[in-house]
């Protein structure tokens, strides 16, 4: 099988290609591409690969069954298309194609049923989003959902290697370039993406709306603040759930328990620091609110570069390859 990955050098990039391996899926060749070419080669299982800027010739040519995108909106909406139109599967962490009708937007634990026979794209939902819907799936098939409110406590490698880059900066004192809206050492910045009219963030948005298309409910109220914090990796996030019918802490304490994906802490808490590089979302801190039957409300966390991007996106080629869709 001959794989690409657009955006090699990236912190997802990076990380697909360290999932791939570790996982052992079957690679005969990659192609290694970036914005612009390098002198170094990329290594991948003692073979060298030269990085090549990314274009759409050189992609189209290549033959490759599997194009990972992991570089930027612009790019996948320049040549994902062409890509599939050359006969590879395409599987994208932009957020371009996401919300496409008749497109599948799948997270394995979740929705495996959404990809169809004939499906060669599949979006990489947004790394807040993943860690939100694998938590409460196992909830809103238990008890139904309401309404779905989310506080994030987002890791800057959520905004790429400029990201990690700015927090060292600052820390050392440097005058670094930010891709943030204000400082982020020692601080906690409350916007994540560009801000609409409504004071609503991108970020925000695409929490709702993603959260609403991986449950297959358009109805269910999602409403999210999404806050940069000054950690390097993993995203934590403070959840407030309205069910549809009565249950409890027992009740859902049990389904968390049994959900895949998912590590549920009985007691005590759960940081970031505990699941970088792990591949599961962890649950803590699940009560009631008071003595309610239908509100409550849990800790959940994941490394967003794993399970977040890379790993989800490589789980989905493991289902293509175990129903031999692809050669
Ligand atoms: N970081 C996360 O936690 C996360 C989670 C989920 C999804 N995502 C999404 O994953 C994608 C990559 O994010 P990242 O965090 O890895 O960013 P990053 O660290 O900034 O890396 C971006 C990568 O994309 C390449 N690139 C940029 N523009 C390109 C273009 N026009 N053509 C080809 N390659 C291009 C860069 O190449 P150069 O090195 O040559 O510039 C680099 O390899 C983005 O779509 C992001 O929204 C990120």
């Amino acid at each position: 099988m001959k794989i690409a990955i657009v955006g090699i050098t990236g912190v997802v990039g990076e990380t697909i290609v360290r999932v791939l391996d570790e996982r052992k899926v079957p690679c005969d060749e990659l192609g290694a591409f970036a914005s612009r070419a390098r002198t170094e080669p990329f290594v991948f299982r003692g073979r060298e690969y030269p990085i090549r800027a990314a274009s759409r010739d050189a992609l189209v040519t290549g033959g490759y069954d599997v194009v990972f995108f992991a570089s930027s909106d612009d790019a996948s909406a320049e040549l994902a298309q062409a890509c599939v139109d050359a006969g590879a599967r395409v599987i994208d962490n932009s957020a371009t194609f996401r919300l496409t009708d008749g497109v599948p937007l799948v997270v394995p634990e979740v929705n495996p049923g959404a990809i169809g026979p004939g499906d060669r794209l599949f979006p990489v939902a947004n790394c807040t989003a993943i860690v939100l819907v694998v938590a409460i799936a196992p909830i809103y098939r238990l008890a139904g959902l309401r309404s779905v409110r989310v506080a994030t406590y987002q890791a800057v490698s959520g905004a790429g290697r400029a990201g990690l880059e700015a927090l060292e900066g600052e820390e050392l004192g440097r005058d670094v370039p930010t891709p943030f809206v204000a400082p982020i050492f020692r601080n906690v910045v409350p916007q994540v993406g560009s801000l609409d009219e409504n004071g609503d963030s991108g970020e925000e948005k695409k929490v709702a709306a993603e959260t609403r298309k991986m449950l297959d409910a358009p109805e269910l109220h999602v409403a999210a603040t999404t806050v940069r914090v000054p950690v390097r990796r993993a995203h934590s996030e403070a959840i407030f759930l309205e069910t549809a019918r009565d249950t409890s802490v027992a009740e859902i304490a049990e389904a968390l328990r049994n959900a895949p994906g998912v590590v549920f802490h009985e007691q005590g808490v759960v940081t970031p620091r505990d699941v970088e590089d792990d591949d599961r979302v962890h649950v803590a801190r699940l009560r009631a609110e008071g003595d309610s039957k239908r509100h409550f409300q849990l800790w959940a966390v994941g490394d967003q570069l794993r399970k977040g991007a890379a790993t989800n996106g490589v789980q989905i080629l493991e289902l293509l390859l175990e129903r031999n869709v692809l050669v």
